[in-house]
Protein backbone atom coordinates (compact mmCIF):
# COMPACT_ATOMS: atom_id res chain seq x y z
CA UNK A 1 0.00 0.00 0.00
CA UNK A 2 1.82 3.38 -0.78
CA UNK A 3 0.77 5.91 0.95
CA UNK A 4 1.00 9.97 0.41
CA UNK A 5 4.76 11.23 -0.09
CA UNK A 6 4.16 15.15 -0.26
CA UNK A 7 0.64 16.75 0.51
CA UNK A 8 -0.62 20.09 -0.36
CA UNK A 9 -3.26 21.74 1.52
CA UNK A 10 -5.06 25.02 0.48
CA UNK A 11 -6.68 26.89 3.40
CA UNK A 12 -5.09 26.33 6.39
CA UNK A 13 -7.71 27.52 8.76
CA UNK A 14 -9.19 25.77 10.93
CA UNK A 15 -10.03 22.20 9.03
CA UNK A 16 -6.87 23.32 6.40
CA UNK A 17 -4.68 23.67 9.87
CA UNK A 18 -6.20 20.41 11.60
CA UNK A 19 -4.74 18.30 8.35
CA UNK A 20 -1.77 19.81 7.65
CA UNK A 21 -0.91 18.43 11.50
CA UNK A 22 -2.36 15.30 10.90
CA UNK A 23 0.01 15.06 7.86
CA UNK A 24 3.18 16.77 9.56
CA UNK A 25 2.78 14.39 12.42
CA UNK A 26 2.61 11.34 10.32
CA UNK A 27 6.22 12.34 8.75
CA UNK A 28 4.95 13.83 5.34
CA UNK A 29 5.99 17.29 3.82
CA UNK A 30 3.12 20.15 3.65
CA UNK A 31 2.95 22.78 1.25
CA UNK A 32 0.79 25.14 1.90
CA UNK A 33 -1.44 27.90 0.33
CA UNK A 34 -3.67 30.47 1.81
CA UNK A 35 -4.29 34.65 1.47
CA UNK A 36 -4.63 35.18 4.86
CA UNK A 37 -1.98 37.46 6.21
CA UNK A 38 -1.91 35.29 9.37
CA UNK A 39 -2.21 32.03 7.98
CA UNK A 40 1.44 30.70 9.90
CA UNK A 41 0.10 32.06 13.40
CA UNK A 42 -3.32 30.05 12.92
CA UNK A 43 -1.69 26.98 11.32
CA UNK A 44 1.31 27.03 14.26
CA UNK A 45 -1.41 27.06 17.12
CA UNK A 46 -3.08 24.42 15.56
CA UNK A 47 -0.07 22.66 14.97
CA UNK A 48 0.87 22.58 18.99
CA UNK A 49 -2.67 21.58 20.11
CA UNK A 50 -1.86 18.53 17.74
CA UNK A 51 1.80 17.89 19.18
CA UNK A 52 0.24 18.31 22.47
CA UNK A 53 -2.54 15.31 21.86
CA UNK A 54 -0.20 13.31 19.91
CA UNK A 55 2.34 13.44 23.32
CA UNK A 56 -0.51 12.01 25.37
CA UNK A 57 -2.10 9.79 22.59
CA UNK A 58 0.31 7.64 22.30
CA UNK A 59 3.63 5.87 22.81
CA UNK A 60 4.42 4.81 19.82
CA UNK A 61 7.55 6.25 18.03
CA UNK A 62 5.78 9.04 15.74
CA UNK A 63 8.18 9.46 12.63
CA UNK A 64 9.99 13.00 12.30
CA UNK A 65 7.64 15.48 11.51
CA UNK A 66 7.37 16.37 8.36
CA UNK A 67 8.82 19.90 6.59
CA UNK A 68 6.34 22.75 6.06
CA UNK A 69 6.29 24.84 3.88
CA UNK A 70 3.91 28.18 3.57
CA UNK A 71 3.89 28.92 -0.65
CA UNK A 72 2.92 32.42 -2.01
CA UNK A 73 0.90 30.96 -4.99
CA UNK A 74 -1.29 27.76 -5.37
CA UNK A 75 1.07 26.60 -7.89
CA UNK A 76 4.11 26.42 -5.81
CA UNK A 77 2.10 24.68 -3.08
CA UNK A 78 0.86 21.99 -5.65
CA UNK A 79 4.09 21.33 -7.80
CA UNK A 80 4.93 17.67 -6.45
CA UNK A 81 1.94 16.60 -4.11
CA UNK A 82 0.42 13.33 -4.64
CA UNK A 83 -2.60 14.77 -2.53
CA UNK A 84 -3.97 18.03 -2.77
CA UNK A 85 -6.54 19.14 0.27
CA UNK A 86 -8.94 22.20 -0.41
CA UNK A 87 -10.35 23.49 2.69
CA UNK A 88 -11.26 26.86 1.50
CA UNK A 89 -14.67 28.34 2.77
CA UNK A 90 -17.83 26.95 2.18
CA UNK A 91 -19.00 28.40 -1.08
CA UNK A 92 -19.86 26.79 -4.46
CA UNK A 93 -18.59 28.99 -6.67
CA UNK A 94 -15.20 30.08 -4.54
CA UNK A 95 -14.19 25.91 -4.31
CA UNK A 96 -15.09 25.43 -7.85
CA UNK A 97 -12.77 28.16 -9.02
CA UNK A 98 -9.67 26.80 -7.00
CA UNK A 99 -10.47 23.45 -7.35
CA UNK A 100 -9.98 23.91 -11.34
CA UNK A 101 -6.72 26.01 -10.53
CA UNK A 102 -5.46 23.04 -8.72
CA UNK A 103 -6.25 20.95 -11.89
CA UNK A 104 -4.82 22.26 -14.02
CA UNK A 105 -1.48 22.72 -12.68
CA UNK A 106 -1.43 19.27 -10.02
CA UNK A 107 0.87 16.69 -11.31
CA UNK A 108 -1.36 14.40 -13.56
CA UNK A 109 -1.77 11.40 -10.84
CA UNK A 110 -2.14 13.59 -7.69
CA UNK A 111 -5.44 12.94 -5.97
CA UNK A 112 -7.66 16.11 -4.92
CA UNK A 113 -10.03 15.96 -2.43
CA UNK A 114 -12.26 18.27 -0.73
CA UNK A 115 -13.31 19.40 2.70
CA UNK A 116 -16.42 20.22 1.71
CA UNK A 117 -19.03 19.75 4.53
CA UNK A 118 -22.16 19.22 2.18
CA UNK A 119 -21.38 20.94 -1.50
CA UNK A 120 -21.73 17.99 -3.78
CA UNK A 121 -18.38 16.38 -5.78
CA UNK A 122 -20.61 17.12 -9.35
CA UNK A 123 -20.56 20.27 -9.28
CA UNK A 124 -17.16 21.00 -7.38
CA UNK A 125 -15.99 18.23 -10.37
CA UNK A 126 -17.90 20.64 -13.25
CA UNK A 127 -14.84 22.52 -14.94
CA UNK A 128 -11.77 20.31 -14.56
CA UNK A 129 -10.11 18.67 -17.00
CA UNK A 130 -9.65 15.43 -14.94
CA UNK A 131 -12.60 15.41 -13.31
CA UNK A 132 -11.82 11.50 -12.51
CA UNK A 133 -9.43 12.53 -9.82
CA UNK A 134 -11.49 14.86 -7.51
CA UNK A 135 -13.74 13.28 -4.56
CA UNK A 136 -14.76 14.85 -1.29
CA UNK A 137 -12.72 13.87 1.55
CA UNK A 138 -14.77 15.20 4.46
CA UNK A 139 -13.32 15.27 7.93
CA UNK A 140 -14.07 16.06 11.31
CA UNK A 141 -12.86 18.90 13.91
CA UNK A 142 -10.36 18.20 15.45
CA UNK A 143 -8.85 16.71 12.01
CA UNK A 144 -5.93 15.63 14.01
CA UNK A 145 -7.38 13.22 16.19
CA UNK A 146 -10.50 12.45 14.73
CA UNK A 147 -9.90 9.58 12.60
CA UNK A 148 -13.21 9.79 10.04
CA UNK A 149 -12.92 11.17 6.29
CA UNK A 150 -16.16 10.50 4.33
CA UNK A 151 -15.40 9.95 1.00
CA UNK A 152 -18.23 10.70 -1.99
CA UNK A 153 -17.27 10.62 -5.25
CA UNK A 154 -19.05 12.46 -8.00
CA UNK A 155 -20.42 11.92 -11.23
CA UNK A 156 -16.98 11.50 -13.40
CA UNK A 157 -14.84 10.68 -9.85
CA UNK A 158 -13.17 7.35 -11.13
CA UNK A 159 -13.22 4.01 -9.07
CA UNK A 160 -9.34 4.25 -8.78
CA UNK A 161 -9.45 7.36 -7.06
CA UNK A 162 -11.77 6.30 -4.56
CA UNK A 163 -9.92 3.58 -3.77
CA UNK A 164 -6.84 4.57 -3.83
CA UNK A 165 -7.87 7.31 -1.81
CA UNK A 166 -9.17 5.09 1.03
CA UNK A 167 -5.60 3.69 1.19
CA UNK A 168 -4.10 6.20 1.22
CA UNK A 169 -5.58 7.73 4.80
CA UNK A 170 -4.81 4.55 6.70
CA UNK A 171 -0.67 5.00 6.96
CA UNK A 172 -1.94 8.44 8.70
CA UNK A 173 -4.28 6.62 11.21
CA UNK A 174 -7.68 7.90 9.49
CA UNK A 175 -10.28 5.53 8.53
CA UNK A 176 -12.24 6.45 5.14
CA UNK A 177 -15.69 5.65 4.37
CA UNK A 178 -17.15 5.55 0.93
CA UNK A 179 -20.38 7.24 0.95
CA UNK A 180 -22.05 4.96 -1.95
CA UNK A 181 -24.09 8.11 -3.29
CA UNK A 182 -23.53 11.59 -3.59
CA UNK A 183 -26.20 13.82 -1.59
CA UNK A 184 -25.79 16.86 0.00
CA UNK A 185 -24.01 16.89 3.30
CA UNK A 186 -22.96 13.33 3.00
CA UNK A 187 -24.03 11.09 5.84
CA UNK A 188 -22.56 13.21 9.46
CA UNK A 189 -24.29 16.39 8.49
CA UNK A 190 -27.28 14.91 7.29
CA UNK A 191 -27.33 13.70 10.76
CA UNK A 192 -25.98 15.84 12.97
CA UNK A 193 -28.47 18.87 10.89
CA UNK A 194 -31.48 17.00 12.12
CA UNK A 195 -29.94 17.02 15.57
CA UNK A 196 -29.45 20.47 15.37
CA UNK A 197 -32.11 21.69 13.90
CA UNK A 198 -34.33 20.03 16.49
CA UNK A 199 -31.83 21.85 19.47
CA UNK A 200 -32.77 24.77 18.21
CA UNK A 201 -35.99 24.59 18.05
CA UNK A 202 -35.95 23.31 22.12
CA UNK A 203 -33.84 26.31 22.83
CA UNK A 204 -36.62 28.23 20.62
CA UNK A 205 -39.28 27.14 22.79
CA UNK A 206 -37.51 27.12 26.14
CA UNK A 207 -37.93 23.78 26.91
CA UNK A 208 -34.09 24.29 27.68
CA UNK A 209 -31.13 25.76 27.99
CA UNK A 210 -27.86 25.01 26.13
CA UNK A 211 -26.34 23.52 28.59
CA UNK A 212 -29.17 21.60 29.99
CA UNK A 213 -29.28 20.24 26.16
CA UNK A 214 -25.69 19.91 25.83
CA UNK A 215 -25.95 17.78 29.52
CA UNK A 216 -28.58 15.51 27.65
CA UNK A 217 -26.04 14.57 25.28
CA UNK A 218 -23.01 14.40 27.19
CA UNK A 219 -24.12 12.19 30.37
CA UNK A 220 -25.52 9.90 28.36
CA UNK A 221 -26.06 8.88 24.78
CA UNK A 222 -23.12 10.77 23.60
CA UNK A 223 -21.03 8.33 25.64
CA UNK A 224 -22.79 5.74 24.11
CA UNK A 225 -22.40 7.23 20.90
CA UNK A 226 -18.51 7.53 20.45
CA UNK A 227 -18.18 3.69 20.83
CA UNK A 228 -21.01 2.09 19.36
CA UNK A 229 -22.85 4.68 17.44
CA UNK A 230 -26.71 4.16 16.82
CA UNK A 231 -27.44 0.74 15.40
CA UNK A 232 -25.46 -1.39 17.66
CA UNK A 233 -26.76 0.81 20.78
CA UNK A 234 -30.29 0.09 19.94
CA UNK A 235 -29.43 -3.51 19.19
CA UNK A 236 -28.61 -3.70 22.30
CA UNK A 237 -31.34 -1.51 23.62
CA UNK A 238 -34.10 -4.24 22.39
CA UNK A 239 -32.78 -7.07 24.67
CA UNK A 240 -32.52 -10.17 23.97
CA UNK A 241 -34.75 -10.03 21.04
CA UNK A 242 -32.07 -7.28 19.79
CA UNK A 243 -33.07 -5.16 16.81
CA UNK A 244 -36.22 -6.78 15.48
CA UNK A 245 -37.76 -5.93 18.84
CA UNK A 246 -36.13 -2.57 19.28
CA UNK A 247 -37.84 -1.53 16.14
CA UNK A 248 -41.09 -3.42 16.74
CA UNK A 249 -41.79 -1.44 20.30
CA UNK A 250 -40.43 2.42 19.21
CA UNK A 251 -41.34 2.08 15.61
CA UNK A 252 -44.92 3.86 16.55
CA UNK A 253 -43.25 6.47 18.37
CA UNK A 254 -41.80 8.09 14.22
CA UNK A 255 -45.37 8.48 13.78
CA UNK A 256 -46.11 10.68 16.94
CA UNK A 257 -45.23 14.26 17.23
CA UNK A 258 -41.64 13.62 19.43
CA UNK A 259 -39.70 15.38 16.67
CA UNK A 260 -40.72 18.88 14.76
CA UNK A 261 -39.41 16.87 11.52
CA UNK A 262 -38.21 18.92 9.24
CA UNK A 263 -39.52 22.48 9.89
CA UNK A 264 -36.85 25.26 10.39
CA UNK A 265 -36.28 27.60 13.32
CA UNK A 266 -36.16 31.00 12.44
CA UNK A 267 -32.67 32.00 13.70
CA UNK A 268 -33.68 35.87 14.18
CA UNK A 269 -31.96 38.24 16.05
CA UNK A 270 -34.34 37.47 19.26
CA UNK A 271 -32.98 33.56 19.15
CA UNK A 272 -29.17 34.46 17.65
CA UNK A 273 -29.32 36.56 20.74
CA UNK A 274 -30.75 33.69 23.25
CA UNK A 275 -28.13 31.20 22.26
CA UNK A 276 -25.16 33.49 22.42
CA UNK A 277 -26.15 34.67 25.91
CA UNK A 278 -26.57 30.82 27.46
CA UNK A 279 -23.53 29.76 25.43
CA UNK A 280 -21.34 32.73 26.88
CA UNK A 281 -22.74 31.73 30.53
CA UNK A 282 -22.10 27.99 29.68
CA UNK A 283 -18.43 28.36 28.84
CA UNK A 284 -17.80 30.39 32.25
CA UNK A 285 -14.96 32.54 31.11
CA UNK A 286 -13.11 29.17 29.44
CA UNK A 287 -11.82 30.61 26.03
CA UNK A 288 -12.01 28.82 22.99
CA UNK A 289 -8.29 27.79 22.89
CA UNK A 290 -8.77 26.37 26.88
CA UNK A 291 -12.09 24.88 25.76
CA UNK A 292 -9.61 23.23 22.36
CA UNK A 293 -7.55 22.21 24.98
CA UNK A 294 -10.03 20.40 27.20
CA UNK A 295 -11.50 18.30 24.10
CA UNK A 296 -8.56 17.51 22.79
CA UNK A 297 -7.57 15.77 26.39
CA UNK A 298 -11.03 14.38 26.52
CA UNK A 299 -10.50 12.77 23.05
CA UNK A 300 -7.37 11.30 23.82
CA UNK A 301 -8.92 9.75 27.12
CA UNK A 302 -11.56 8.55 25.08
CA UNK A 303 -9.60 6.93 22.50
CA UNK A 304 -6.92 5.44 24.80
CA UNK A 305 -10.06 4.10 26.78
CA UNK A 306 -11.47 2.19 23.12
CA UNK A 307 -7.68 1.11 22.43
CA UNK A 308 -8.16 -1.04 25.79
CA UNK A 309 -11.39 -1.69 24.99
CA UNK A 310 -12.99 -5.77 23.43
CA UNK A 311 -10.62 -7.15 25.67
CA UNK A 312 -7.55 -5.49 24.86
CA UNK A 313 -8.04 -6.02 21.09
CA UNK A 314 -9.54 -2.35 20.40
CA UNK A 315 -12.99 -1.25 19.31
CA UNK A 316 -13.93 1.31 17.11
CA UNK A 317 -11.89 4.44 16.79
CA UNK A 318 -9.76 3.01 19.52
CA UNK A 319 -9.24 -0.50 17.39
CA UNK A 320 -7.76 2.24 14.57
CA UNK A 321 -5.47 3.78 16.81
CA UNK A 322 -4.35 0.33 17.98
CA UNK A 323 -3.41 -0.20 14.55
CA UNK A 324 -1.56 2.84 13.74
CA UNK A 325 0.65 2.67 16.92
CA UNK A 326 1.33 -1.50 15.24
CA UNK A 327 1.83 0.40 11.87
CA UNK A 328 4.41 3.32 13.55
CA UNK A 329 6.56 0.48 15.46
CA UNK A 330 6.78 -1.80 12.27
CA UNK A 331 7.81 1.38 10.79
CA UNK A 332 10.22 2.64 13.39
CA UNK A 333 11.97 -0.62 12.98
CA UNK A 334 12.98 -0.35 9.50
CA UNK A 335 14.24 3.16 10.12
CA UNK A 336 17.95 3.03 9.63
CA UNK A 337 19.59 4.54 12.52
CA UNK A 338 23.47 4.91 13.16
CA UNK A 339 25.03 5.17 15.98
CA UNK A 340 28.44 7.38 17.71
CA UNK A 341 30.36 4.58 19.76
CA UNK A 342 32.11 7.15 21.94
CA UNK A 343 28.64 8.42 23.73
CA UNK A 344 25.57 6.29 25.06
CA UNK A 345 22.67 5.81 22.34
CA UNK A 346 20.73 8.68 22.52
CA UNK A 347 17.27 7.03 21.89
CA UNK A 348 13.64 8.98 23.17
CA UNK A 349 13.25 12.16 22.69
CA UNK A 350 9.59 13.78 24.31
CA UNK A 351 8.24 16.43 26.73
CA UNK A 352 6.24 16.00 29.84
CA UNK A 353 2.80 16.49 28.70
CA UNK A 354 0.03 17.18 30.74
CA UNK A 355 -1.21 13.72 31.32
CA UNK A 356 1.99 13.35 32.48
CA UNK A 357 2.39 15.27 35.60
CA UNK A 358 0.74 14.46 38.99
CA UNK A 359 -0.39 16.37 41.99
CA UNK A 360 3.11 17.95 42.62
CA UNK A 361 3.36 19.49 38.87
CA UNK A 362 6.00 16.93 38.51
CA UNK A 363 6.05 14.36 35.92
CA UNK A 364 4.32 10.87 37.67
CA UNK A 365 6.42 8.21 38.97
CA UNK A 366 4.70 5.39 36.07
CA UNK A 367 5.93 8.11 33.18
CA UNK A 368 9.74 7.61 34.10
CA UNK A 369 9.54 3.91 33.24
CA UNK A 370 7.62 4.10 30.31
CA UNK A 371 10.09 6.79 29.12
CA UNK A 372 12.69 4.06 30.27
CA UNK A 373 10.30 1.10 28.18
CA UNK A 374 10.41 2.96 25.69
CA UNK A 375 13.93 3.44 25.40
CA UNK A 376 14.50 -0.47 25.61
CA UNK A 377 12.31 -0.91 23.08
CA UNK A 378 14.38 2.18 20.63
CA UNK A 379 17.50 -0.24 21.90
CA UNK A 380 15.43 -3.84 21.00
CA UNK A 381 14.51 -2.19 17.06
CA UNK A 382 18.12 -0.71 16.66
CA UNK A 383 19.40 -4.35 17.52
CA UNK A 384 16.66 -5.90 15.02
CA UNK A 385 14.57 -6.52 17.75
CA UNK A 386 11.33 -5.27 15.39
CA UNK A 387 7.86 -6.39 15.58
CA UNK A 388 8.08 -8.95 12.72
CA UNK A 389 10.39 -10.18 15.17
CA UNK A 390 8.23 -9.85 18.40
CA UNK A 391 5.41 -11.50 16.10
CA UNK A 392 7.94 -14.69 15.03
CA UNK A 393 7.39 -16.02 18.93
CA UNK A 394 10.88 -14.14 19.97
CA UNK A 395 11.77 -11.35 22.05
CA UNK A 396 13.57 -9.65 24.74
CA UNK A 397 11.36 -9.14 27.95
CA UNK A 398 12.86 -7.43 31.18
CA UNK A 399 13.16 -9.28 34.23
CA UNK A 400 13.99 -6.97 36.29
CA UNK A 401 14.43 -2.52 36.69
CA UNK A 402 15.92 -0.17 39.11
CA UNK A 403 14.64 3.36 39.31
CA UNK A 404 16.57 6.76 40.82
CA UNK A 405 14.79 9.32 40.66
CA UNK A 406 17.63 12.55 40.64
CA UNK A 407 15.51 15.12 40.41
CA UNK A 408 12.61 16.55 38.95
CA UNK A 409 10.84 16.63 35.60
CA UNK A 410 7.67 19.44 35.23
CA UNK A 411 5.13 20.00 32.66
CA UNK A 412 6.28 21.06 29.39
CA UNK A 413 10.10 20.10 30.01
CA UNK A 414 12.04 18.68 26.85
CA UNK A 415 13.20 15.62 28.17
CA UNK A 416 15.49 12.81 26.64
CA UNK A 417 16.80 9.43 27.55
CA UNK A 418 20.36 7.74 26.79
CA UNK A 419 21.48 3.88 26.93
CA UNK A 420 24.46 2.37 28.19
CA UNK A 421 24.91 -1.16 27.70
CA UNK A 422 26.65 -3.11 30.27
CA UNK A 423 26.86 -6.65 29.65
CA UNK A 424 25.48 -9.11 26.78
CA UNK A 425 25.46 -12.78 26.66
CA UNK A 426 23.45 -15.37 24.90
CA UNK A 427 20.43 -14.71 26.82
CA UNK A 428 21.30 -11.63 28.97
CA UNK A 429 20.88 -7.97 28.14
CA UNK A 430 22.08 -5.71 31.17
CA UNK A 431 21.63 -1.97 30.13
CA UNK A 432 21.97 1.46 31.97
CA UNK A 433 19.05 3.94 30.69
CA UNK A 434 19.12 8.12 32.03
CA UNK A 435 16.75 10.42 31.52
CA UNK A 436 18.22 14.03 30.73
CA UNK A 437 16.85 17.62 30.76
CA UNK A 438 17.32 18.42 26.86
CA UNK A 439 18.58 21.80 28.07
CA UNK A 440 20.92 21.53 30.80
CA UNK A 441 21.70 17.67 30.39
CA UNK A 442 21.27 17.52 33.67
CA UNK A 443 20.10 13.77 34.70
CA UNK A 444 16.61 13.47 36.02
CA UNK A 445 16.71 9.67 36.58
CA UNK A 446 18.37 6.77 36.04
CA UNK A 447 17.00 3.08 35.35
CA UNK A 448 19.20 -0.29 35.66
CA UNK A 449 17.32 -2.85 33.58
CA UNK A 450 18.23 -7.01 33.55
CA UNK A 451 16.59 -8.10 30.03
CA UNK A 452 16.26 -12.06 28.83
CA UNK A 453 15.77 -13.19 24.99
CA UNK A 454 12.86 -15.38 25.42
CA UNK A 455 10.85 -17.78 23.33
CA UNK A 456 7.26 -16.03 24.45
CA UNK A 457 5.25 -19.40 22.82
CA UNK A 458 7.46 -21.63 25.18
CA UNK A 459 7.38 -19.13 28.42
CA UNK A 460 10.79 -19.84 28.54
CA UNK A 461 14.79 -17.88 28.10
CA UNK A 462 16.54 -19.13 25.09
CA UNK A 463 19.75 -17.78 23.06
CA UNK A 464 19.28 -14.83 20.81
CA UNK A 465 20.49 -15.65 17.36
CA UNK A 466 23.55 -14.81 16.47
CA UNK A 467 22.33 -12.10 13.54
CA UNK A 468 20.67 -10.21 17.32
CA UNK A 469 23.67 -10.75 19.50
CA UNK A 470 26.32 -9.73 16.68
CA UNK A 471 24.68 -6.21 16.24
CA UNK A 472 24.58 -6.05 20.65
CA UNK A 473 28.00 -6.98 20.36
CA UNK A 474 29.10 -4.29 18.73
CA UNK A 475 27.52 -1.63 20.31
CA UNK A 476 28.20 -3.59 23.89
CA UNK A 477 32.44 -3.37 22.51
CA UNK A 478 32.02 0.50 21.57
CA UNK A 479 30.10 0.72 25.39
CA UNK A 480 33.07 -0.89 26.92
CA UNK A 481 34.86 1.97 26.39
CA UNK A 482 33.04 4.62 27.94
CA UNK A 483 33.17 5.25 32.09
CA UNK A 484 30.65 3.07 33.82
CA UNK A 485 27.89 4.91 34.90
CA UNK A 486 27.32 6.72 38.21
CA UNK A 487 24.71 4.60 40.48
CA UNK A 488 25.66 0.80 38.62
CA UNK A 489 24.38 -1.60 40.83
CA UNK A 490 22.74 0.09 43.69
CA UNK A 491 20.09 -1.60 45.37
CA UNK A 492 17.34 0.51 47.15
CA UNK A 493 18.00 2.20 50.39
CA UNK A 494 22.02 2.19 49.63
CA UNK A 495 23.57 5.47 50.90
CA UNK A 496 24.99 7.46 48.70
N1 LIG B 1 -15.12 23.85 10.78
C1 LIG B 1 -15.55 22.62 10.73
O1 LIG B 1 -15.94 22.04 11.76
C2 LIG B 1 -15.55 21.84 9.43
C3 LIG B 1 -15.61 20.43 9.49
C4 LIG B 1 -15.50 19.70 8.31
C5 LIG B 1 -15.37 20.35 7.09
N2 LIG B 1 -15.34 21.73 7.05
C6 LIG B 1 -15.19 22.37 5.73
O2 LIG B 1 -13.83 22.78 5.58
C7 LIG B 1 -13.77 23.93 4.73
C8 LIG B 1 -13.01 25.03 5.45
O3 LIG B 1 -13.70 25.36 6.65
P1 LIG B 1 -12.97 26.02 7.90
O4 LIG B 1 -13.89 25.82 9.05
O5 LIG B 1 -11.57 25.55 7.98
O6 LIG B 1 -13.00 27.56 7.48
P2 LIG B 1 -11.97 28.73 7.89
O7 LIG B 1 -12.66 30.00 7.58
O8 LIG B 1 -11.44 28.49 9.27
O9 LIG B 1 -10.76 28.53 6.88
C9 LIG B 1 -10.82 28.79 5.50
C10 LIG B 1 -9.44 29.25 5.05
O10 LIG B 1 -9.41 29.34 3.63
C11 LIG B 1 -8.61 30.46 3.29
N3 LIG B 1 -8.91 30.86 1.91
C12 LIG B 1 -9.92 31.63 1.45
N4 LIG B 1 -9.84 31.73 0.10
C13 LIG B 1 -8.77 31.00 -0.28
C14 LIG B 1 -8.17 30.70 -1.54
N5 LIG B 1 -8.67 31.20 -2.69
N6 LIG B 1 -7.07 29.92 -1.57
C15 LIG B 1 -6.54 29.42 -0.44
N7 LIG B 1 -7.07 29.66 0.79
C16 LIG B 1 -8.17 30.44 0.86
C17 LIG B 1 -8.98 31.50 4.33
O11 LIG B 1 -7.97 32.50 4.42
C18 LIG B 1 -9.08 30.64 5.59
O12 LIG B 1 -7.85 30.57 6.29
C19 LIG B 1 -15.22 24.26 4.39
O13 LIG B 1 -15.54 23.67 3.16
C20 LIG B 1 -16.00 23.61 5.51
O14 LIG B 1 -17.33 23.28 5.14
C21 LIG B 1 -15.40 22.47 8.19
Amino acid sequence: MTGITKAACIGGGVIGGGWIARFLLAGIDVNVFDPHPEASRIVGEVLANAEKAYAMLTGAPLPPRGRLTFCTTLEEAVAGADWIQESVPERLDLKRGVLTEIDAVARPDALIGSSTSGLLPTDLQRDMKHPERLFVAHPYNPVYLLPLVEIVGGEKTSTATIQTAMERLVPIGMKGVHIAKEIEAFVGDRLLEALWREALWLIHDDICTVETLDDVIRYSFGLRWAQMGLFQTYRIAGGEAGMRHFLAQFGPCLAWPWTKLTDVVDLDDALIEKIGRQSDEQAAGLSIRELERIRDENLVGILQALKGGHDGEGWGAGKLLKDFEQSLWAEAGRANTSFDPLKPLRLVETKVGPAWVDYNGHMTEHRYLQVFGDTSDALLRLIGVDLAYVEAGRSYYTVETHIRHLGEAKLGQAIHSTCQILSVDEKRLHVFHTLHDTVTGEALASAEHMLLHVDSKAGKATPAPAVILDKVKSIAEAHANLVSPEGVGRHVGQKR
